[in-house]
């Protein structure tokens, strides 16, 4: 990373992002080594800042101080950087509102930032397959598809990560992956907090634009998609694009949480929804007849991501005698713990036959001592290295968009309760997530 020195350059630094997520991220790298000594980081905004009262927002001190400088407007950032010396490779991310992302690529190529530049921008990626696909036409007549990096922070999870090679490189799991083993697939992602300071943005969004469009798409194409011929970005890419080109939805329920349309910033006859509960199809050899569930919300009961197998049943139950069939699940622990749980049935010990499920469990805490890094450490470390798996493309982003389109601020909005999740109108056995617990010394959820 040396020989290729890079300055990262943040537009919009003093913001939320910026002090919360992106300079602590850039702070570990350069501290464990992982960023090249010579990485230069640029603040960028609006406000005038000296460096001095830039590096003082983030409490940086030395060594990682004498790297931060500040630059106020993209005006002149040419030079700014040229001061510091001669950079291979610059990777700017746009830590703004979408709605400038386009203007902010063609004042970047004005101001002469070429082909040694990257951009890393955020979602919403549009708000709508239009809007979606009018931002990466925009931005393509500035920037080459290589040289933009989407970011979904799921993907950087650890435990997400993880999907893919717990998938194609065990070969236990791999004869089971399809519609004749596996009764339905359930994502579900719920969180306690509400919309917060950031009602602006989310009463024009929704929790389907906001979560389903994005991350737990994202989720469903990596449980689901066929095995890539190579781990090159490009191939993920196109097997998440073939699948996407599979799903469609055939019912889905909104509903907002009591109380909403009195959050400040909120319309107080807001039809937004802060849940969704959703049922897809996947129209492919592998998964016709299986279907997908997905739910999520915000000021729900807890604060939990997880994916469900459920496994179809025996065909026939030689141990009926002692109790009902219980089927298989494997569940995916995204967050807060991370892990995988196989639900199986085994006899109690004694001298009677008796059932019961017990469980085998992988647990990120009981099986590795490292520490979990942070989502937008590996995002940022993965643009400086020109690798864009855990990105996502032009193609995914308008083909989930199309998917979502039908139902967007579609059909009636049920309500529930702050602190509890709606009932809900699927026919659907939900997997109890919470029944399941990695015995990690975390405690359960
Ligand atoms: C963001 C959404 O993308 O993800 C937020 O805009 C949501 O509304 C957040 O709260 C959840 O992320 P995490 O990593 O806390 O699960």
């Amino acid at each position: 990373m040396e020989n290729a020195r890079t300055a990262i350059i943040i537009l919009g630094a003093s913001g939320d992002l910026a002090k919360r997520k992106l300079i602590p991220a850039l702070l570990n790298l350069c501290r464990e080594g992982v960023m090249g000594q010579s990485t230069a980081i640029i603040g960028c905004g609006r406000s005038a800042f000296t460096d001095g009262e830039f590096r003082a927002l983030f409490n940086a001190s030395e060594p990682f101080a004498s790297r931060l400088s500040y630059h106020k407007g993209i005006a002149g950032l040419k030079h700014h950087i040229a001061d510091k010396g001669e950079f291979s490779r610059v990777i700017i991310f746009f830590s703004l509102p979408p709605l400038v992302y386009s203007e902010t690529a063609h004042e970047l190529v004005s101001e002469g930032f070429g082909s040694e530049t990257s951009i890393i921008i955020e979602k919403p990626f549009g708000a709508d397959y239009q809007t979606a696909a009018a931002l990466n036409r925009q931005l393509a007549r500035y920037f080459d598809e290589s040289r933009i990096y989407r970011n979904d922070h799921y993907l950087a999870k650890e435990a997400v990560q993880n999907i893919l090679v717990f998938r194609f490189a065990n070969s236990l799991f791999y004869p089971v992956w399809n519609n004749q083993f596996i009764e339905s697939i359930q994502i579900s992602a719920a969180e306690t907090q509400g919309v917060g300071s950031r009602a602006a943005y989310f009463d024009t969004a929704g929790i389907l634009r906001d979560m389903v469009q994005n991350h737990l798409m994202q989720l469903l194409c990596l449980m689901t998609m066929e095995p890539p011929h190579s781990l090159a970005p490009e191939r993920i890419a196109e097997k998440k694009v073939e699948l996407l080109r599979a799903i469609s939805i055939e019912s889905c329920n909104r509903y907002q949480y009591e109380g909403y349309t009195r959050e400040p910033g909120v319309a107080p006859d807001s039809l937004t929804e802060t849940y969704a509960e959703l049922k897809l199809r996947i129209d492919n050899f592998r998964w016709a007849g299986t279907p997908v569930y997905l739910r999520c919300g915000k000021k729900l009961d807890r604060d939990s991501t997880e994916i469900g197998i459920r496994f179809k049943n025996l065909p026939i139950n030689v141990f009926a005698q002692y109790g009902p069939a219980s089927c298989n699940e494997i569940v995916f622990m995204i967050q807060p713990q991370e892990g995988i749980i196989i639900s199986t049935v085994s006899k109690e010990p004694g001298n009677e036959i008796r059932l019961k499920q017990t469980a085998m469990t992988f647990c990120y805490h009981n099986s590795f001592t490292k520490e979990i890094p942070e989502a937008y450490e590996r995002l940022l470390l993965d643009a400086v290295r020109g690798d864009h798996t855990l990105f996502v493309t032009a193609a995914e982003t308008e083909l989930s968009w199309k998917i979502l389109e039908p139902v967007l601020d579609k059909g009636d909005l049920g309500s529930y309760p702050q602190g509890d999740a709606p009932a809900g109108k699927m026919e659907v056995d939900w997997i109890e997530f919470g029944n399941y617990c990695c015995n990690c010394s975390r405690p359960p959820i």
